[in-house]
């Protein structure tokens, strides 16, 4: 499947199949493919919680308004905007651009202090924006990664986040973006017909 081909296949699969699994490795290399999404100054601003167990399925599934495909599907990737990546990343892909040879130890401060002062103040609104930004990135090619490995997939934001984050122990510095579940298709369901799209012309302004 070519990317078009891949862009123009997938749908949110409403009905997973609820006999079949994925193993760790492929949830793994799913989000080893989808890293490779752009992020700004690479900075690289997600965490994610790949829930496999069918026990923490059921209590992700509590706090998202029952949903049976939380529990129907192979894999639910909880995808977080780390607000604090600056405090947590940046050090490290600074030297890691130093060992590709992509910075010097003389271009890395210029670096560092461009990253500091355009992603905003810890805490700020400003930062959490550029967190999620970039997160939101990441999540589209985890959706694309996964078909890209013969898997169907399905956004959702339909969870009530403060019960997420405490049923789940997720630290204040990160912002819930949205769920992923990943498997197989039940065979014995009829997907709906693509959703209406806003024609391109009723969205796009060219100057
Ligand atoms: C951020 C986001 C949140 C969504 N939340 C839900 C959800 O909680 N439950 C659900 O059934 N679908 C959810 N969807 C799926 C959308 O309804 C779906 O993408 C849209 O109707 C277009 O259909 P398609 O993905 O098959 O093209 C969500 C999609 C996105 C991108």
């Amino acid at each position: 499947m070519n990317l078009k081909e891949a862009i123009e296949y997938r749908r949110s699969i409403n009905f997973f199949d609820p006999d079949k699994s994925i193993s760790e490795e492929t949830a793994e290399n799913i989000l080893t493919l989808a890293a490779l999404a752009p992020s700004s100054m690479n900075l690289q601003p997600w965490k994610v919680i790949t829930v496999l167990s069918p026990e923490k399925k059921e209590l992700l599934k509590s706090v998202s308004f029952g949903q049976p495909k939380v529990t129907e599907a192979s894999c639910i990737y909880i995808i977080l905007a780390d607000k604090d990546f600056i405090e947590d990343n940046l050090e490290r892909i600074a030297d890691g651009q130093v060992r590709l040879g992509l910075l010097s130890d003389e271009t890395k401060p210029g670096y560092v202090n461009m990253a500091v002062k355009g992603h905003g103040e810890k805490g700020s609104a400003v930062r959490t924006k550029k967190a999620l930004i970039s997160t939101s990135l990441f999540a589209m090619n985890v959706m694309y990664a996964a078909a890209a490995l013969g898997l169907e997939s399905h956004p959702m934001g339909g969870f009530v986040e403060s019960d997420l984050m405490r049923e789940f122990s997720i630290n204040e510095k990160y912002e819930p973006v949205m769920l992923i579940a990943v498997g197989y298709k039940n065979p014995k369901a009829v997907i709906r017909p693509r959703s209406y799209r806003i024609q391109t012309i009723d969205f796009n302004e060219i100057i």
